[in-house]
């Protein structure tokens, strides 16, 4: 079996119930549920005996540790973290401490759990850790995209969080030997994607007749990945990525934030057009930007294709048509997380 950190979140959650799909092999969630956290999203996994679900903290290494003694996972996937750029401007204290703070006791657990083990499984066992492109910091225009060995420049609380877990995994690997791998993924996008990122915020947005907030000039560039194609990804790197090795994710999408909220827009159009027969992107505001808001994100996932074979199924247009699809089959998804919190949060960042 495997444990998944995180897996109650938008990508964890996409990559368990994608596991299942696959195979037969049982999972473990440990979530804390924070905000982020949603039960709903693995709804469909309810009475299915292959996974269970643990409420903590990746930083309670005691649990962690009677958790790894009690189900015996070969792997660890590691997805558990705080993932929100703006939330990281307003209070970057819960991403020091779940991401940095947190990943280190993971590891120590981990570390505990894999040093006991038999030879043969201690020599098959993995600790996959989820990061981000975001550590390489931000490109000029005609930057070359971020490769495995681009400098690590992270700019934002969230970036720098991620970049210090990264050097963690890293140095885990290289001073006692723990079996690591770790992604380095762009933008994803698609189903369970809480609305306070970019594309639901839109679609959600422009579902309620409320503003699409575009920070700045809207000119900055993202490189957007299908969610599922990241699962993939990562299944591909769990079964065979080189012991210690970084691989770039990415779908060579990159694409100006604007561009993403007029193809939202024209979807929306189609597919739900507005009572009033108008156009959603009369919906499109300027607001103030983010304070230290990178430029451009590129992926050169050129490495994870030639070692490894792995190859993303969707196309943006294909993706994005089954994201906003998704969004408007679920509705009662979308009300349930627009909780009081939520409405906070919108409040305190948009006001
Ligand atoms: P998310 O915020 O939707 O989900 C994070 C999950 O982690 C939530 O279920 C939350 O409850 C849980 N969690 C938070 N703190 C925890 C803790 N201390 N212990 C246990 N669980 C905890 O994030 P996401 O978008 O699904 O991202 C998942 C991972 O992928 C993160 O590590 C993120 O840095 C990375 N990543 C995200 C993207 C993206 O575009 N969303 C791109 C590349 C990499
Ligand atoms: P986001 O989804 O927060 O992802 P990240 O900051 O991790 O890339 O934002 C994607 C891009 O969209 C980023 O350049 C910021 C911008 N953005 C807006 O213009 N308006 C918004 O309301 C949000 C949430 C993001």
């Amino acid at each position: 079996m495997i444990l998944v950190t995180g897996g109650a979140g938008f990508i964890g959650a996409n990559f368990v119930l994608d596991w299942l799909s696959h195979s037969n092999e049982p999972i473990l969630t440990l979530d804390k549920l924070t905000y982020a956290g949603n039960v709903e999203n693995l709804h469909s996994l309810q009475g299915d005996t292959r996974h269970t679900l643990v409420q903590g903290d990746i930083g309670d290494r005691d649990l962690v540790a009677q958790l790894l003694a009690q189900h015996q996972p070969r792997a660890v996937i590691n997805f558990a973290a705080e993932s929100h750029v703006d939330r990281s401007i307003h209070g970057p204290g819960d991403f020091i401490q779940t991401n940095i703070v947190g990943t280190f006791n993971l590891l120590e657990a981990v570390r505990g759990y894999w040093s006991g083990l038999p030879a043969a499984d201690k020599a098959a066992f993995r600790f996959l850790h989820v990061s981000t492109d975001e550590v390489y910091g931000s490109l000029a225009k005609d930057d070359p995209a971020f490769t495995e060995s681009s400098h690590i420049e992270p700019n934002s609380p969230y970036s720098a969080s991620k970049a210090a877990s990264d050097h963690l995994v890293r140095a885990w690997h290289h001073t006692y030997g723990l079996p690591v791998l770790t992604t380095n993924c762009s933008n994803n996008y698609g189903p369970y994607h809480f609305p306070e990122k970019l594309i639901p915020l839109l679609i959600v947005n422009s579902l309620a007749g409320k503003p699409l907030p575009v920070y700045g000039d809207g000119q900055q560039i993202r490189d957007w990945l299908y969610v599922k194609d990241h699962c993939s990804a990562i299944r591909r790197v769990l079964e065979a990525g080189r012991l210690g090795e970084v691989y770039n994710v990415g779908g060579w999408n990159e694409k100006a934030n604007i561009d993403i909220v007029h193809t939202v827009c024209a979807l929306l159009d189609e597919l739900r057009p507005r009572a009033d027969g108008r156009a959603y992107k009369e919906q499109i505001t300027y607001v103030t930007d983010r304070p230290g808001h990178d430029r451009r994100y590129a992926i050169d996932a050129r490495k994870l294709e030639s070692e490894l074979g792995w190859k993303p199924a969707e196309t943006f247009e294909t993706g994005i048509r089954k994201t906003v699809q998704w969004y408007l089959d679920n509705p009662q998804w979308v009300a349930h997380v627009q909780s009081g919190a939520y409405r906070d949060w919108v409040q305190k960042q948009y006001a």
